[in-house]
């Protein structure tokens, strides 16, 4: 029976399984949900890929085409979510993130690791979202200019574990980490 003796441990198992998910494009936490706040004050939420997980600065990132919508609500609002569950582990993690909007010369080196297929996702005529006449009436045409990286800077991780024994702790990242056990 898998049990957690020590929030410092509890918080290793969260990024371990974050970390997996950027390496293993199988792995649950691969796709997480982001959630942002829309102009009329909605959360809305969609899938994203986790493409990177720093534990040294408390980062995770996602890539994005600039025009989407979530981009035009984070510059009106940067306080966003992530939400991850990973079935295999029963673990979730929720993440309460302050978000910088990366472009131009602060992607550059990201954008040439990205191979030719996958750039498709980044330059849309029209922008994503945007309103078209058929299914059909849209163009994918790769542009540097509207690749973005979303660098979430975590604020709190909330961890749930439904083992055998539920097991909830919340962090506030900062110095110091605040870390304490909550009721699951
Ligand atoms: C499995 C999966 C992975 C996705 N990965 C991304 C991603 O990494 N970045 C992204 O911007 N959109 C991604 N999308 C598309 C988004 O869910 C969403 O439809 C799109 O970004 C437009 O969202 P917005 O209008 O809220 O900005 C993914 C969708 C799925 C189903």
């Amino acid at each position: 029976m898998k049990q957690f003796s020590d929030l410092s441990e509890f918080l290793d198992q969260a990024w371990s399984l974050l970390t997996r998910g950027v390496v293993d494009a199988k792995f649950a936490s691969r796709n997480p949900t982001f959630s942002t706040i829309s102009e009329e004050g909605f959360p809305t939420m969609r899938t994203v890929v986790l493409r990177r997980a720093d534990r040294m600065s408390n980062c995770l990132e996602i890539h994005t085409d600039l025009k989407t919508n979530k981009v035009f609500s984070l510059k009106k609002s940067n306080f966003a979510g992530l939400h991850f569950w990973i079935p295999k582990a029963k673990f979730q993690i929720r993440a309460s993130v302050i978000v910088d909007i990366l472009t131009g010369s602060e992607v550059e080196a990201d954008w040439s690791r990205i191979p030719m297929q996958s750039r498709m996702s980044y330059g849309s005529v029209p922008r994503p979202g945007a309103e078209i006449k058929g299914p059909f009436d849209y163009k994918k045409i790769p542009q540097q200019d509207c690749f973005a990286i979303l660098r979430c800077n975590i604020k709190e991780l909330d961890l749930l574990y439904l083992g055998d024994i539920h097991q909830r702790a919340v962090y506030k990242i900062g110095e110091p980490l605040v870390s304490v056990w909550v009721a699951p």
